[in-house]
């Protein structure tokens, strides 16, 4: 499988810097060495430590947001450079507690997707439906809407540089994982509009992830599918043995 598998831990606003030097050092000795991608998105003041802490081991790290521009007057905000120089290699991009609850638009992660590459991060660009629009029989429209907004026009090299999500809304954090058949269909349903807009051999080549409620129990059957190259974990990922589980298991697969 040319696409190779990826397992992304998400620990949104978890852990303080020296808790993110422990849980490293606490991740199995063979997770940290894995052959699959291993990364983490760690809270901003974690990127440095964890980056230390990570050196010597096959693990990333990586942000979980930022601001599109270079730098400027935005009070609060951080700029891809900042974080690049901290030691992120990667940033998650419209996850859906930033769509949700901070008003963030397809137009303005589109910005942020263009400026993480122009500045040398690799962003994972997440999309997905929430439980009304999954109950009105929404998913592909809005699947659609968000891929062709978000990733509308880069340069062919730059798309090739993207990691897509797919993040129900409904499976985050509520325990009810989308099943390995649901997620598939929507990967698939993913890979297809990226075909569309980018050709086939393009949309061949970037990986799409599943998050929403993975376990070590789950992740099996999920990376089993054609189409899902890994997952993105929130919950599981911020206990390290736990998360060294779904590594293990997720090597095993391919
Ligand atoms: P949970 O794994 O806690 O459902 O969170 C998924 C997620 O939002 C990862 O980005």
């Amino acid at each position: 499988m040319s696409r190779g598998i990826y397992v992304v831990g998400n620990w949104k606003m978890y852990k303080t810097a020296q808790q993110a030097a422990d849980y490293i050092d606490e991740l199995d000795p063979a997770a940290k060495t894995s052959s699959i991608s291993v990364y983490l998105a760690v809270p901003f003041t974690s990127i440095h430590p964890a980056a230390r802490a990570a050196k010597g081991t096959h693990l990333v790290v990586g942000a979980q947001n930022m601001n599109d521009a270079q730098e400027g007057a935005f009070t609060g905000e951080i700029a891809a450079l900042m974080l690049k120089e901290a030691g992120a290699e990667f940033v998650i991009l419209g996850h859906s507690e930033r769509r949700r609850l901070f008003g963030e638009t397809d137009a303005f992660i589109h910005k942020k997707i263009q400026r993480a590459l122009k500045d040398g991060l690799r962003p994972i660009v997440c999309v997905g439906e929430d439980a009304q629009e999954r109950e009105e029989r929404l998913t592909e429209d809005v699947l659609k809407k968000q891929i062709a907004e978000c990733l509308a026009s880069l340069d062919e090299e730059s798309m090739k540089q993207v990691v897509l999500a797919y993040e129900p809304v409904w499976a985050i954090g509520t325990g009810k994982s989308a099943t390995a058949e649901i997620a598939e269909s929507a990967h698939a349903f993913c890979r297809q509009c990226i075909a569309e807009l980018y050709g086939e051999e393009t949309a061949e080549l970037i990986p799409i992830l599943y998050g929403g409620s993975v376990k070590p129990d789950t992740v099996t059957h999920l990376i089993e599918q054609p189409d899902i190259d890994g997952v993105l974990v929130g919950g599981a990922s911020l206990d390290p043995k736990t998360f060294s589980e779904i590594v293990l298991n997720s090597e095993s697969v391919k």
